[in-house]
C-alpha cells in the first residue's frame, strides 16, 4: 500500500453506489490514485509513467463497464454520464501526453494530482451514485 500523505484519498462508505463490482473498481482506482500521488513529487519518471499507464488503462475499462451496465439498464442519464467520462478521459490522456512530452514533469504531476483527485471524487460521489439505485433495482 502507498504511504499516506496529505493528498491520499480514502475510500468512504458514502462513495458506495450499491453495486459491488463497480465499488470494487472505484476502490482500485483510488489505490492507483494514491500510488500516483505518492510518486508524483519524486524524480522517478519511469515509475510515474508506469502508474499513469495503469491508471489510464484501468479507467477506460471501468468506464466501459459502467457504460455497458447503464446502457443495458436503459438508464435515463446514460448519454450525460458517458459524455462526462469522455471529457475526463480526454483530459487525462492530454495530461499524460504533456507529462511524457514535456520537461517540467513536477509541474505536470501537480496538475495531474489535483485533476485526478477532484474529478474522481466528485464523479464517484455524485454522478456515479445516481445510477446506484437505478441499477440495483434491476439486480436479481
Ligand atoms: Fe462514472
Amino acid at each position: 500500500m502507498a504511504p499516506k500523505n496529505e493528498i491520499t484519498v480514502e475510500w468512504q462508505e458514502d462513495y458506495s453506489t450499491g453495486i459491488a463490482k463497480l465499488d470494487e473498481q472505484h476502490k482500485t482506482i483510488i489505490s492507483y490514485l494514491n500510488e500516483f500521488n505518492a510518486l508524483a513529487m519524486s524524480d522517478d519518471k519511469r515509475a510515474i509513467s508506469a502508474i499513469l499507464i495503469k491508471l489510464l488503462g484501468y479507467t477506460l475499462t471501468h468506464f466501459l463497464d459502467e457504460e455497458i451496465s447503464m446502457y443495458a439498464a436503459r438508464y435515463t442519464e446514460f448519454e450525460k454520464h458517458r459524455n462526462e467520462h469522455n471529457r475526463f478521459f480526454f483530459e487525462l490522456r492530454s495530461l499524460y501526453i504533456k507529462f511524457e512530452g514535456g520537461n517540467n514533469s513536477r509541474l505536470v504531476c501537480a496538475e495531474i494530482a489535483s485533476t485526478l483527485k477532484e474529478w474522481f471524487i466528485t464523479h464517484i460521489s455524485d454522478t456515479d451514485k445516481k445510477y446506484g439505485p437505478f441499477l440495483a433495482s434491476l439486480e436479481p
